[in-house]
């Protein structure tokens, strides 16, 4: 079955290998045979006689809101925020005439998160919960429901659920853009596209190995990891930390790289492992420099960047895909480095110490 392990030591590697296919699968059911996304037009007009969206999760579906929102504002051109369900719920900020609130949960069971949603069907507030679980109870009291189609996702440390949450993210943004006739989504060629971040994914799982040498390189010793980036690259960074402290209890930190010498660089010691992930053409000189800093006072820089952008001395390389998703490819060597890491250690990579799956407690 879908949820049997199969010859993968864990499950955690065997989804993260099923991204591929998970892109794949998302292309089919929301496109088929047309070129444009197949959307529930009722869910569209809701969202375009919105002037503020509000995405709402918890743990890595929240990181997964980070990117999501900068591509609704790109494409679409509306405000968007992103909040932690667990604090949006008690200290609701001051909300727009006419919000329309995203819901993201790989379970749709999440405490948290259905707090904020019993808020907002009280103020008949029209909402859409992006999820992995059809009639999941999220799903069930939202306006609207869209489905991940990630099969179930069994490891603690969620993968394939986050970048499938980012592939829908995009769809409904190209869908809603187009309908609202802006330029920049007609020209976000999200179908195309998604085929390439497949393909991407796939040279990245067949290339393991490299990572592992990596993550026994540099990271199987310290206590302590940055992931640092700018803008989207930024919001990666702050999952791929997530990875590496849930599974492998490297207390890692996701930085914007800009912010560091304000404060945080004085962590740096020799020997501490700073990763830049470089894949936004603005800002990725930037990032180099600041990750030059942390080099000069003695921290082992590992670089992810993208192809176009890349330089010799480079760790990781990831193929080239549109600007605005290249977390979906840039977030696989963090998975995996996560994973070796964890692996390394010894320790029960899908059941990591303090965790559950689904947490159904406020
Ligand atoms: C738990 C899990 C995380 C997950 C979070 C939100 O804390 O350990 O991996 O990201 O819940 O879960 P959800 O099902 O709402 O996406």
């Amino acid at each position: 079955s879908a949820a049997d392990k199969g010859a993968y030591p864990f499950y955690m590697l065997k989804e993260i290998d099923e991204q591929p296919a998970v892109m794949r699968k998302l292309v089919q059911e929301y496109f088929g045979d047309h070129d444009d996304p197949q959307i529930d037009e009722n869910l569209i007009k809701a969202m375009a006689d919105a002037d503020h969206i509000y995405i709402v999760g918890a743990g890595t579906s929240y990181h997964a809101a980070l990117v999501g929102a900068r591509i609704f504002e790109r494409l679409c051109g509306i405000p968007t925020t992103v909040h932690i369900s667990s604090e949006f719920a008690y200290e609701q900020p001051l909300l727009s005439k006419k919000p329309f609130f995203i819901f993201l949960s790989q379970s749709g069971e999440t405490a948290d998160s259905r707090q904020v949603l019993v808020n907002v069907n009280a103020h008949k507030w029209p909402s859409l919960t992006i999820t992995n679980v059809d009639k999941s109870t999220l799903s069930r009291e939202a306006t609207f429901t869209e489905l991940l189609y990630a099969g179930p996702e069994i490891a603690v440390a969620s993968t394939k659920a986050y970048t499938a949450q980012i592939a829908v993210e995009a769809i409904l943004a190209k869908a809603l853009g187009e309908y609202l006739g802006k330029d920049a989504a007609k020209k976000f060629d999200v179908k195309h596209q998604l085929g390439l971040v497949a393909n991407g994914m796939q040279s990245i799982t067949d290339s393991k190995k490299e990572i592992e040498e990596v993550a026994a390189r540099y990271l199987s010793k310290p206590r302590n990891a940055f992931y640092i980036g700018r803008g989207l690259d930024w919001s990666v960074s702050l999952e791929a930390a997530l990875k590496l402290k849930e599974i492998s209890y490297v207390q890692a930190e996701g930085f914007a790289s800009g912010e560091l010498k304000h404060g945080t660089i004085a962590l740096i010691e020799k020997g501490t492992p700073v990763l830049g992930i470089i894949t936004q053409d603005r800002t990725a000189g930037l990032t180099r420099s600041n990750l030059d800093e942390t080099r000069a006072r003695g921290a082992n820089t590992i670089t992810i960047v993208s192809r176009h952008l890349s330089q010799e001395d480079d760790t990781i390389i990831l193929p080239d895909v549109d600007e605005c998703l290249t977390p979906l490819l840039s977030v696989v060597p963090a998975q995996l480095l996560a994973y070796y890491t964890s692996l390394g250690k010894g320790l029960d990579v899908d059941k990591p110490r303090n965790l559950a799956k689904s947490v159904t407690v406020q």
